[in-house]
């Protein structure tokens, strides 16, 4: 996604075409404000908390945390809650740092145990946890990191702590509407919608609604930033929905059509079996799905016009999620902002 990030994450050995792609999208960045350099400083010290926070008495604990927190990511949740809080004028970076790590605990602590409920073999390049280190200390880590996670949000004022709870309770929710819709062809639009609002958008929007706060952004306009990350968050599941198909293994660090195989109902999956695309919907509903049947599905999905159908979705959410930082003025982390957005509905990993 980032240059400065894929140099980190070591990604080798890549397609030609790829490797133009990333060039093209260098040569983007250098005409605008990056939003990773904007907050670098302050993402270094979420860093340093997240690599202290895992230390614990049970190496095993520190070990599958750090296989996952220190083997990449992206960190886009504890930037939009950095840059929330920057672009209204916020000063004290030791008002944020601790929230925006918070907010990434949280996330680590979800993809742990999402790993384990979709079954995934790798994440970020790497083996997955609960496949390294067996499903049992996995989900205890994740419950390790949770409880890490609110040593530094509960520092707070209780607004604070009171939208990052609900920000845990939607995602959970989340997670249980998706796996009411598993397999289920009647899934819809706007069910859709609901299930990624709560499991991913949900984060997003305390991040910014929380960095917006802490600023000391008034009621109306915390709400506003609140959107921000709700409408971001959107276009970002959007967007992983959309790699789960037409991805590139290497610079996913995981294989494609994962959505098909466990059932969940994505975007692309929604589209093609409303556009009549029957391999699709026999796919998706099969609980004896073989591989042909996936590689065919997936193959379908990508040549009819769901995905270019779902970045258009992507793209509306983003455009949605700029309204109200238009309305500041200009500054770098305005710029910031609004780059993130167009990075997130571009990104290939
Ligand atoms: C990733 O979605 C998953 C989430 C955004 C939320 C997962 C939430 C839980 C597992 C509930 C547990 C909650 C806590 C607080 C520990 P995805 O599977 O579409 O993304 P992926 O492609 O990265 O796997
Ligand atoms: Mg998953």
């Amino acid at each position: 996604m980032e240059p400065v990030l894929l140099e980190q994450n070591k990604k080798k050995s890549l397609h030609p075409s790829l490797l133009t792609e990333i060039a093209r999208k260098r040569a983007f960045l250098k005409g605008t404000i990056d939003p990773f350099r904007c907050v670098a400083k302050e993402l270094e010290l979420v860093e340093r908390n997240l690599a202290r926070s895992i230390r614990c008495a049970e190496q095993v604990l520190t070990d599958i945390s750090a296989h996952l927190i220190l083997g990449g990511g992206k960190r886009v949740r504890p930037m939009v809650t950095l840059l929330a809080f920057k672009v209204v004028g916020g000063k004290k970076t030791e008002d944020i740092v601790d929230i925006a790590t918070a907010i990434e605990l949280i996330h680590t602590a979800t993809l742990l145990h999402d790993d384990i409920l979709d079954g995934a073999d790798c994440r970020r390049g790497k083996e997955s946890d609960y496949k390294k280190f067996g499903l049992k200390a996995t989900l205890v880590a994740g419950d390790f990191l949770f409880i890490k996670a609110f040593e530094f949000a509960g520092k707070f004022d209780a607004t604070v702590v009171q939208w990052t709870a609900d920000a845990c309770t939607r995602l959970t929710e989340g997670e249980i509407l998706q796996g009411f819709f598993n397999r289920k062809l009647e899934v819809t639009l706007e069910d859709y919608l609901e299930i990624v609002r709560r499991k991913t958008a949900s984060l997003f929007q305390t991040g910014a609604k929380v960095g917006a706060y802490l600023a000391g952004a008034g009621p109306s306009f915390v709400e506003e930033m609140g959107r921000y990350g709700s409408n971001l968050g959107i276009a970002f599941q959007i967007i992983d929905d959309v790699l789960d198909v037409v991805g590139h293994k290497e610079l996913l660090g995981k294989p494609v059509g994962m959505d098909l195989r466990d059932g969940n109902p994505s975007l692309p999956i929604i589209l093609a079996i409303r556009e009549g695309q029957r391999a699709v919907a026999e796919a998706f509903q099969s609980d004896s799905l073989t591989e042909e049947m996936i590689r065919t599905a997936v193959d379908a999905i990508g040549r009819g016009p769901a995905i270019a159908k779902a970045k258009t979705f992507s793209r509306s959410y983003a455009e949605m999620a700029f309204k109200p930082v238009q309305k500041l003025p200009p500054s770098p982390y305005r710029n910031g902002l609004k780059t993130l957005v167009q990075l997130i509905v571009e990104r290939d990993f």
